[in-house]
């Protein structure tokens, strides 16, 4: 599974770019605000420290709104993804960008329908969404195996990114379920490092070898 930081903060990008392990980033219209730049300038600047896929979300709610704001955004870099909504007017635009050889990621998704739609117009990337849907009760994991069984069942090339990571449990059951990527915020990664035992005997190699050399 790919990993990509759900960010718009180029600190934590670059942070976690030197461990080696992020393959792309997302950003949405909130984590943008939460930067306090145009998203422009935070795109760009993300694409000079990523090599990777760089998820970038429209704002228009219409289709010709959304090809004229995507096509603006996938001049900034050949790495850029053009990020729509999954309503009607984002998956008419999808299949325009599809067509156009422009990849997308069709965000906020929610029900396997929902993603099956998005296949179907060609879209590049589809985010189920897992930590809103727990969030109301809902089995946000149940959706992504779900979607992986019916893009086996149909062939569909579409990439499966489980997106509202919160943990590293949801991390490893996206793995378990065969999600193609995972995007998530910086905590995450860094508790994916972490194991209490791995401290644990690190701290008792580095006693003995002290205790072995004093
Ligand atoms: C995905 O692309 C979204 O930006 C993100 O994963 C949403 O996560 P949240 O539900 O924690 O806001």
């Amino acid at each position: 599974m790919e990993i990509f930081l759900d960010t718009g903060m180029v600190d934590e990008i670059r942070e976690a770019a030197k461990w080696g392990v992020i393959d792309g980033v997302t950003t949405n219209p909130s984590l943008i605000a939460k930067t306090g730049r145009s998203q422009a300038d935070v795109i760009k600047e993300i694409c000079e420290i990523v090599d990777g896929p760089i998820s970038a979300e429209v704002i228009a709610t219409d289709a010709q709104g959304m090809i004229k704001e995507g096509q603006e955004l996938a001049k900034i870099h050949d790495n850029v993804v053009i990020k729509l909504p999954l309503t009607e007017e984002g998956i008419t635009a999808c299949k325009w960008f599809s067509d156009n050889g422009i990849k997308t990621n069709v965000t906020l998704c929610f029900s396997v329908n929902q993603a099956f739609l998005a296949a179907k117009n060609g879209a590049t990337y589809i985010s189920p969404f897992i930590g809103r849907l727990d969030d109301i009760g809902h089995d946000g994991m149940q959706l992504i195996d779900e979607i992986r069984t019916v893009y086996d069942n149909y062939g569909f090339t579409t990439k499966i990114l489980a997106a509202s990571i919160r943990h590293c449990t949801h991390v490893r059951d996206a793995m378990m379920v065969g999600a193609d990527v995972g995007t998530m915020p910086i905590n995450v990664v860094k508790a994916m490092f972490k194991h209490p035992l791995t401290d644990k005997g690190l701290s008792q190699f580095l006693a003995d070898h002290a205790k072995a050399n004093a």
